[in-house]
């Protein structure tokens, strides 16, 4: 029986950093130089949802990204795919007359088809969300039996930030040692309800696609940057320790100044780097100026504020009336522009807005 197709949807939130990662010291297994910790974002909003199909009917593997078919030919693609294959196991559905062995997944095609509610490669890590998605729903399609940990060293080698999608609330990948990145996995730190007071708002400065990819300016910077090179040795580690312990305890001063100091170094290492890369523009540092202005007065962090490879503030609120506070300051300082409609400057939970 020829006439079958077996599909598998799945929806994965993007994650953002609050201790980055920036610089591989093996490109092809995206092996990082240091450890990083992230939040997963609440999967309503700022995610991709994939569907992977496999029929004997389909003659090549094809993807669609947001309705557009793009190659799957790339080193990346193909390693997911490679990976997931190689650990499928045997399927069968009596009912429909599906029998698949196990070294069938190898021969058999996929089709997949993603989209991302968020624009994408504009510093919003759509690519996190995206390989973390075509992973887990490879994986269900394949019926691997792997856990969470080891499908994450999988996304990683799709993009590093990616193993960290696997799991909700706060994640840290480690860097681990083996050379042949085993050990390179994602784990959960502390689920999302561990510290559900939080409110994360994505300041959306410019949907642009960003100039320098988050490749090249990595490569960049391992060569050339000294202050990388420090920080991954010297700062980070020790802002791992520290940011663990604040998130155990809900410690909202030390996770925010945590937060903020550790995307400004970031930043100071692109600056560092040469030619140097400059993801911020000048809405972005004004909002950084405004965000310390508010904290200095209040005399303890009300909001802790991170930007990756891109100019979008992401900002975290101390608490849903701080947060509120927050978007009537960011509509103050930064209105939207005459042509934009309030709905797409305000991604997410808008109930807020009525508090
Ligand atoms: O995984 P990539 O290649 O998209 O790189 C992500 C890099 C940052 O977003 C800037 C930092 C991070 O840890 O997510």
């Amino acid at each position: 029986n020829k006439n079958w197709i077996l599909m598998v949807t799945a929806r994965s939130p993007t994650n953002i950093a609050v201790i980055k990662y920036w610089g591989k010291r093996d490109e092809t297994l995206i092996l990082p130089i240091n450890d990083s910790i992230s939040v997963t974002l609440d999967p309503e909003h700022l995610c991709t949802t994939t569907t992977v199909a496999v029929s004997p009917k389909f003659e090549e593997d094809r993807m669609w990204l947001n309705k557009k078919e793009i190659s799957l030919s790339g080193g990346r693609f193909q390693s997911c795919l490679r990976e997931i294959r190689s650990r499928g196991t045997d399927f069968e559905d009596e009912e429909k007359g599906i029998f698949i062995k196990k070294e069938d997944w190898k021969k058999l095609h996929v089709h997949i088809d993603s989209f991302n509610n968020f624009p994408t490669a504009a510093g919003l890590a759509s690519s996190a969300a995206g390989f973390a998605c075509l992973v887990y729903s490879l994986a269900k399609l394949m019926n691997v039996k792997e856990d969470e940990g080891q499908l994450s060293a999988i996304a990683r080698q799709g993009s590093g930030s990616a193993c960290r999608s696997l799991y909700g609330g706060f994640v840290k990948w480690s860097m681990g040692n083996d050379a042949n990145g085993s050990d390179s996995i994602a784990v959960q730190l502390a689920t999302e309800a561990h510290w559900d007071e939080l409110v994360i708002i994505i300041a959306v400065v410019s949907s642009r696609q960003k100039e320098t990819s988050s490749t090249t300016g990595m490569r960049e910077s391992v060569e050339t940057s000294p202050l990388l090179h420090y920080r991954s040795k010297e700062v980070v580690p020790k802002r791992i320790l520290q940011m663990e312990e604040a998130i155990r305890t809900r410690d909202f001063p030390s996770f925010a100044k945590l937060t903020c100091a550790d995307s400004n170094q970031f930043h100071a290492t692109c600056l560092d780097t040469s030619p140097p890369i400059f993801y911020m523009n000048d809405t972005s540092h004004r909002q950084v100026f405004c965000m310390e202005k508010w904290n200095r007065s209040e005399g303890t962090p009300q909001v802790a504020y991170t930007f990756d490879a891109g100019p979008n503030a992401v900002l975290i609120a101390k608490n849903r009336k701080v947060a509120t506070q927050l978007l009537q300051r960011l509509l103050f300082y930064f209105p939207p522009s005459a042509d934009t409609e309030l709905d797409s400057y305000l991604i997410g939970d808008k109930s807020i807005l009525k508090d």
